[in-house]
């Protein structure tokens, strides 16, 4: 619709190691859509979504980069106007949650300092390889000041949650 009234946008940025699976939740979240032959992303990309918050029509602009060092986007540029984040691992990796430190430290030194950000643990379909168990990651968010949730793509559980709590917060 030509016509439709925009109130306010807001940008959030998806970041966490490569085949986390940063891609598909923002397939999720944009078009209902989900592959499982998903490539790794080059560059950025981004993909919008309007919603109705608190009666006001909201388009969230989900940005999205690689994961792998190589074909990242230019880190300033990337995070800025970000109002939100969401720093994703996936459950079956170890590794991909013990550098979470270090992508919350990039997100600190390059976005506002009143950005929302939420911590997600991705692939909770694959609960038999789980090798983060939940009060971990709960733990971290918690001493971080971070929401946290643990996701499926796959199965569309907790991504609509984990989009409205940063992007209800963020009102
Ligand atoms: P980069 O673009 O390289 O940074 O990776 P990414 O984080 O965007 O990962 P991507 O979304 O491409 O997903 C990587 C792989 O994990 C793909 O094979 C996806 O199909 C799979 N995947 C993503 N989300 C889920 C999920 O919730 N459950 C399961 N089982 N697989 C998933
Ligand atoms: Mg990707």
């Amino acid at each position: 619709m030509a016509s439709e009234k925009i109130d306010y946008v807001f940008k959030v940025v998806l970041i966490g190691d490569s085949a986390v699976g940063k891609s598909q939740i923002l397939a999720r979240f944009a078009r209902n859509d989900f592959s499982l032959d998903s490539k790794a992303t080059i560059g950025v990309e981004f993909q919008t979504r309007t919603l109705v918050i608190h009666h006001k029509s909201v388009k969230a602009q989900i940005w999205d980069t690689a994961g792998q060092e190589r074909y990242r986007a230019v880190t300033s540029a990337y995070y800025r106007g970000a109002v939100g984040a969401m720093l994703v691992y996936d459950i079956t990796k170890r590794q991909t949650f013990d550098h979470i430190p270090r992508w919350l430290e990039e997100l600190r030194s390059h976005a506002d300092k009143n950005i929302v950000i939420i911590l997600i643990g991705n692939k909770s379909d694959l609960e038999d390889q789980r090798s983060v168990p939940t009060e971990d990651a709960k733990e971290f968010a918690q001493k971080e000041g971070l929401f946290f949730l643990e996701t499926s793509a796959l199965e569309a559980t907790n991504i609509e949650a984990a989009f409205m709590t940063v992007l209800t917060e963020i009102f």
